[in-house]
């Protein structure tokens, strides 16, 4: 079969060790497997330029781009579809950190750029990147602003969008937008760089970020406390935050069930407890004195948790090595879970406040529409995140069991709608929900971000299918 002209122009722009036709099992699957595609190829530009180049050119042949960073995201978002027509573009090369400006707080990267990188980068100046995920050993930058990622330290430092403060956006036309500022104030009308996080991909390729770092904290401390129920850790939270102020940093509620599996399938990691209990919650304080004193008072909050009983027992680390142990346990849930059977993954958010209602509720339900399945419920408390995620019955099959997709979104989701909440708090829409999407967001919402998927993306080339049908 005659080769597409594509791939030779790509090859003049990028080189030809980067544009790749074969071996491409690793870009056409999403990390949970759960979605296959075929890609045409696969290219890796290794500069803005490049990669302006390389959309000009899928412009002119009308062929679909499927940007892709780290490909850890859980909504098949970066995964192209079977048609062999679409263009994976990915940004790994595109990994440069520009510029550090300890003095203005902010460091300007380009979009390939691993997170975990980034963290150590800010930290050699003295100074925090706080986005924090399971994944940051291999997640990217670029991934982490067009799903707008979330993690574990919400609670103070708020999501990717807050930490954005510029961008480098090659649109679909191949025109490179230049929102590069490290401004913190900026009313110079509609703030264009809001629409590209949390976009997905689908209306341009961010190639750079300006992002904001913090004061790096000198003292740290950690803990897991044994709670009785999710009301009592929503008790906990507001105390917690009454006592530890702004110190306050992480705050991951996990019920016993997700931490057994993770023991299971990682048996070195700590069991923080001689007893089972039916719930636990991770935290974790940080400030800018010394960790004697800052423990001193995360203990004498957690002693008046106990005497309010609002706590069944109480862990603190003593080093930075328990710490780390207990936070892997945190960080390995998902690969556990995916290690133990594909599930039925929800990613939601709610009023905090509703939290203990939402989960005896729906966990109630849950148990008597599906017998015998097993509910695996962690996430981010301190910002009313949860992951309600229901694997299958011991025994039962899994592909049978995955035909329940459908019917068990529409228990967790429609209560979600009830309560008020979101059907995804941090992962996106992807093409995971794009077709509830719809069911969760009024017709004029959807309207207007069909309008400006239209004018960005006329041609409707980037990510086709994800977020918007
Ligand atoms: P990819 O998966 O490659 O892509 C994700 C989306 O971004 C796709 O739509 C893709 O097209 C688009 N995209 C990627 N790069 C660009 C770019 N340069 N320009 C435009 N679009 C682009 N997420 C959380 O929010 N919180 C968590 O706590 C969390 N924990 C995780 C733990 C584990 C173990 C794993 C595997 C995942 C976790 N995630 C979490 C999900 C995932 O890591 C995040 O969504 C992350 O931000 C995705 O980054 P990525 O580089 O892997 O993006
Ligand atoms: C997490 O909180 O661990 C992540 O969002 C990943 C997941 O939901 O599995
Ligand atoms: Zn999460």
């Amino acid at each position: 079969m005659n080769e597409h002209p594509f791939l030779a122009q790509a090859r003049e722009v990028v080189g030809q060790a980067n544009v790749l036709t074969q071996d491409l099992a690793a870009y056409a699957v999403d990390w949970k497997e759960k979605y296959h595609g075929q890609p045409m190829a696969v290219v890796r530009p290794g500069s803005t330029a490049e990669v302006a180049a390389v959309v000009k050119l899928c412009a002119h042949h009308r062929l679909a781009i499927v940007p892709q960073g780290g490909n850890t995201g859980m909504c098949g978002a970066a995964t192209p579809d079977d048609s062999g027509q679409q263009v994976v573009i990915t940004l790994g090369r595109l990994n440069r950190i520009r510029s550090v400006d300890p003095s203005n707080n902010t460091m300007t990267v380009e979009a390939g750029c691993v997170l975990q990188t980034l963290q150590e980068t800010a930290e050699s100046v003295n100074r925090l990147y706080p986005l924090s995920v399971g994944s940051e050993g291999s997640c990217q930058i670029g991934g982490n602003i067009a799903t707008n990622a979330g993690g574990v330290q919400v609670l103070r430092y708020g999501n990717t969008r807050d930490l954005v403060l510029g961008l480098e956006v090659v649109l679909p036309s191949g025109e490179v937008l230049d929102l590069l500022r490290g401004l913190r104030k900026d009313n110079t009308g509609y703030d264009l760089k809001h629409l590209f996080i949390g976009s997905e991909g689908t209306l341009g390729l961010i190639t750079a970020a300006t992002l904001k770092l913090m004061p790096l904290p000198s003292a740290n401390a950690v803990g897991m406390v044994a709670v009785t129920s999710p009301a009592k850790a929503v008790e906990l939270l507001q105390h917690m935050r009454d006592a530890m102020g702004e110190r306050f940093s992480a705050f991951e509620l996990m019920s016993n069930p997700i931490v057994e599996l993770t023991r299971r399938y990682f048996p070195a990691l700590p069991q923080p407890f001689a007893e089972q209990h039916d719930w636990y919650v991770l935290m974790e304080v940080a400030d800018g004195g010394t960790d004697a004193a800052l423990t001193a008072d995360f203990q004498a909050a957690l002693e008046q948790a106990l005497e309010r009983e609002l706590v069944l027992d109480v862990v603190i680390t003593q080093s930075q090595a328990q710490a780390k142990a207990l936070w892997e346990l945190r960080d390995n849930v998902s690969e556990a879970q995916q290690q133990d059977a594909p599930n039925i993954k929800h990613d939601i958010s709610l009023p905090v406040s509703q939290v203990p209602r939402f989960i005896d509720e729906v966990s109630a339900e849950l148990a008597t529409t599906f017998p015998g399945s097993r509910l695996f419920c962690f996430g981010h408390l301190g910002d009313g995140n949860l992951h309600f995620n229901l694997s299958r019955p011991l025994g039962s099959d899994n592909t049978l069991w995955l035909k329940n997709n459908d019917a068990v979104n529409a228990v967790v989701h429609a209560a979600v709608a009830r309560f008020n909440g979101s059907i995804s708090a941090e992962h996106g829409i992807g093409q995971q929900k794009v077709d509830e999407l719809p069911r969760y967001k009024s017709a004029l919402e959807l309207e207007v971000m069909r309008t400006i998927k239209r004018a960005l993306d006329p041609l409707q080339l980037m990510n086709p299918g994800k977020v918007l049908r």
